[in-house]
């Protein structure tokens, strides 16, 4: 970053020079200049525009992108000077084409302002980020059906108020997480829509007095359609909230998962084992094998929905049509774009190393009478009503528990004390196996059914 005092942009109207500490405040240089490249194809598309409409000579155009090349070579080999004195990644830019190439690099701003220009290079950087998010994505949701055909048939407890409740299959619990996931991946190509608008073309403002050609632009760059207001397209960073809230309902289901990840890792459950490169020790104690990384990405949760908060926050006094407050959008939506995209990253390549512990989840099933709802059915379908049948196996857990066994540990004698209906087919409905193959229907647990939706997603995946 150079201190010297360069001619600062807009010195005509001014007779001195900000001081150095509001120009700290001010600048935006340090966090925006990871938008350089959209910066750079948005100049390009508006200079053909210009180019094409006559505005500026053919000329100008070959010498702004001949200038635009020089700069490209120069920031990825890290040659480019960031100067703090030019604020901004858009004037650094700017700046620089025009100590390359003269006249020409003066001429690039004709009909634009850095209002809709930073504006349009946000929209960009956004739809590039979601575009890499939607891969990851996507190998992350692979990756858990990958564990979901493998533990297809692998018998676990499920919960309802962390208390054993009923079986189901380690691969039916993945498919939950590979649903939530879809929706974040629906939540992100909705987001996508309404951000791939252009600004370009609102000036300042109120528009321009050049005979600009929008859809052109939008086009070259991949936009869908046009911002169709001046005054919105350069003031509302809605587009940038809402994929905020996608990120946020995002990190609440990674967040879930952690901590079910966390909990299962424990030795008192013992259901999981991660790979060690996701773990940590501890410095003091020898022992440890710390499941870390499920637990960072819990505490990340907070850290974006703090940035939607700051967001929705930044936006809600500010009255038509910019202001410099939107300078604050950017932090909050880059952190948000690589928290996600790290956490994304890093839980594909978890998943894949999940390893099961069958003996462990069918100790804890054994525990929990988890099969106490299919007595119930049993009786009910040998004709009792509903809540009778609930009565006479609320007894019968209460026997169970009392010789220290599960329910089909009682034995036919002493289960027909609870109802003369029961026959020497009822071990059947006690089983596990039993209780998760009744569940045969479209969304149920039942293993056949757990392949046959891993099959139907891998051809939507
Ligand atoms: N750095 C500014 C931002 O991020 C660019 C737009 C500045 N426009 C202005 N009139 N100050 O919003």
């Amino acid at each position: 970053m150079t201190a010297n005092s360069h001619q600062y942009t807009w010195a005509g109207r001014f007779s001195e020079p900000v001081a150095d500490l509001v120009k700290r405040y001010t600048a935006s240089v340090d966090f925006d200049q990871r938008m350089w490249r959209q910066d750079i194809r948005a100049s390009l598309a508006h200079a053909r525009m210009l180019a094409r409409q006559g505005i500026i000579a053919a000329a100008d155009l070959a010498d702004i992108e001949r200038g635009m090349a020089v700069i490209t070579e120069e920031i990825e080999t890290g040659r480019f000077e960031w100067s703090l004195d030019l604020e901004d990644v858009h004037l650094n830019i700017e700046k620089r084409l025009t100590a390359l190439v003269g006249d020409a690099g003066k001429r690039l701003h004709t009909g634009r302002s850095r209002n809709d220009q930073v504006a349009t290079d946000i929209r960009l950087y956004l739809c590039d980020a979601i575009d890499d998010i939607q891969v990851l994505l996507k190998t992350f949701r692979g990756a858990l059906l990958d564990l979901a055909e493998k533990e297809a048939a692998t018998p676990m407890p499920g919960f309802t108020h962390l208390q054993v409740a009923q079986p189901v299959t380690f691969g039916h619990h993945m498919l939950a997480y590979f649903e939530m996931f879809g929706r974040d991946a629906e939540r992100f190509a909705d987001c996508r829509k309404r951000t791939a608008r252009l600004p370009l073309g609102a000036a300042a403002l109120a528009g321009t007095t050049y005979p600009i050609d929008r859809e052109s632009v939008a086009r070259e760059l991949g936009f869908t359609g046009v911002c169709e207001n001046s005054l919105d397209a350069v003031s509302d960073r809605d587009f940038a909230i809402e994929f905020c809230a996608a990120c946020a309902l995002l990190m609440m289901h990674i967040s879930r998962l952690s901590e079910e990840l966390v909990m299962w890792m424990s030795p008192r459950v013992g259901f999981i084992q991660i790979a060690d490169r996701f773990c940590t020790g501890s410095s003091i104690m020898p022992q440890k094998k710390n499941p870390d990384v499920p637990e960072l990405a819990r505490g990340k949760t907070g850290r974006v929905y703090g940035q939607l908060l700051s967001l929705l926050t930044l936006m809600k006094a500010q009255p038509l049509a910019y202001n410099k407050d939107n300078q604050e959008d950017k932090e909050p939506l880059f952190d948000a774009v690589d928290t996600v995209t790290d956490t994304l990253r890093i839980f594909a390549d978890m998943a894949g190393g999940i390893r099961v512990r069958a003996d462990n989840m069918a100790a804890a099933l054994r525990q929990g009478f988890a099969t106490a709802t299919d007595l119930a059915d049993y009786l009910v379908k040998k004709g009792l009503p509903f809540r009778d049948a609930h009565e006479a196996v609320g007894h019968a857990v209460k026997a169970a528990e009392m010789k220290g066994v599960d329910l089909d540990g009682l034995t036919l004698d002493e289960l027909r004390q609870f109802s003369p209906l029961i026959g020497d087919d009822v071990h059947a409905a006690l089983t596990v196996a039993g209780s998760l193959a009744a569940r045969n229907h479209l969304g149920g647990t039942a293993p056949e059914q757990v392949r046959a939706a891993v099959a139907r997603a891998r051809k939507h995946l």
